[in-house]
């Protein structure tokens, strides 16, 4: 980890963020990537969705959009990766430029668009799975539709037929801002169709087992949008149609103190650390009004133990980060699990589980 530090991290800060991007995965391919060290601690395994984590922390949507590199961020130390979000068919995404940085807020805008190589070329890379005797992390598949499909419900129910074999969860995600229309699917009507649709064309995955199905929302939902969703994800669940909620995916609002004003009026979605407050309000609400009955997801500028912990203690039974991995490096990650697990210790919790939701009792 230290030559990342040292050496790859100067040098992939000093060039066009997408090309950085590119390189990485390259290395990643290459078995360039480092290993973490030790076995995680027992008192971070969580139990949730029916599948045991070894830890909470995993990979946002966005990072392995193909399904390259699942293999080598598990080893990083991630308790899962998620790969995606993948569209039926290939598509180019968003003219160029597409990804800023704003290093000054700890923050990236990306309005890259589905930019991803189908779902057959996904399903290829993921059928390196088969192979159980090498188990690696959990991995979900996270779904889009196509730029200009009609029908988004049959998008989402393609992309399940083609790869929930290969999935230990999937995402139906109806919550990035660079797909016209798209955030429109978060109503409930819409996202009814969209769900069953998923529902009739999963098949057993690895384990045997039918994939959970998690709905990823958008961090600028009004209270009205979060009490529709949180109905709909508990009657979903009822129904064996929603299992758990990913909360969130980027903003297209710009915080007023964001220190890259150059940048911030760049079209796209906001990620990063001025994500946090808001995407930390959002899924409090949603664990109150679901009463703790629905997995939650916590993502957004999470870059710390702390921030980790904060999530869990909000309502997250699991936290996903992108943006602060793209800054620290791959190293953050150790660093996260030792600062969360000293965190819920001095809180006198005996595993992370325990944890969930506490600032609500
Ligand atoms: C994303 N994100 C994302 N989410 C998703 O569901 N599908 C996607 O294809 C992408 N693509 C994507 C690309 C880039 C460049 C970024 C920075 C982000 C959103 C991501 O999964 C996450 O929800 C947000 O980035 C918030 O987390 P962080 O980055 O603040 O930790």
């Amino acid at each position: 980890m230290m030559l990342f530090d040292t050496i790859i991290r100067p040098f992939l800060a000093r060039l066009d963020p997408e090309t950085a991007h590119r390189l990485t995965i390259r290395a990643l391919k290459s078995g360039f990537g480092p290993t973490a060290a030790d076995q995680d601690d027992p008192r971070l395994a969580i139990r949730v969705l029916g599948m045991e984590f070894p830890n909470p922390i995993g990979l946002a949507a966005g990072f392995d959009k193909n399904a390259e590199v699942y293999g080598p961020m598990g080893r990083i130390g991630l308790g899962f990766v998620e790969v995606g979000s993948i569209t039926p068919l290939a598509q180019p995404g968003n003219p160029r430029p597409r990804l800023f940085r704003l290093p000054a807020d700890r923050a990236v805008i990306n309005r890259m668009g589905f930019n991803n190589d189908g779902a057959e070329t996904a399903r290829m890379n993921l059928e390196r799975r088969g192979d159980r005797s090498k188990p690696g992390a959990i991995v979900g598949v996270n779904l889009g539709k196509n730029k200009t499909s009609e029908d988004a419900a049959a998008d989402y129910g393609t992309g399940t037929a083609k790869l929930s074999e290969f999935a230990d969860y999937l995402v139906v995600n109806v919550s990035s801002p660079n797909t016209p229309g798209l955030r429109a699917l978060q109503s409930t009507d819409e996202l009814l169709r969209i769900i069953e649709a998923v529902k009739a064309a999963k098949k057993p995955g690895l384990s045997g087992v039918l994939p959970p199905v998690l709905v990823k929302v958008a961090p600028d939902l009004t209270d009205e949008d979060i009490a529709d969703l949180s109905a709909f994800a508990l009657t979903g669940q009822e129904h064996g149609l929603v299992d758990g909620l990913i909360v969130s995916n980027t903003t297209i609002t710009r915080p007023d103190d964001l220190k890259d004003k150059a940048v911030a009026g760049e079209a796209g979605g906001l990620s990063g650390r001025p994500l946090f407050a808001r995407s930390t309000e959002v899924l409090r609400d949603f664990y109150r009004r679901t009463e703790g009955r629905v997995p939650l997801v916590g993502v957004g500028g999470v870059s710390s133990g702390a921030d980790a912990y904060a999530k869990i203690r909000a309502g997250a039974s699991l936290v996903q980060l992108y943006t602060a991995l793209a800054y620290d490096g791959p190293a953050l990650v150790a660093t996260i699990k030792r600062d969360l697990l000293a965190a819920m210790v001095s809180d006198g919790f005996t595993r992370i589980g325990s944890a969930v939701g506490a600032d609500h009792r």
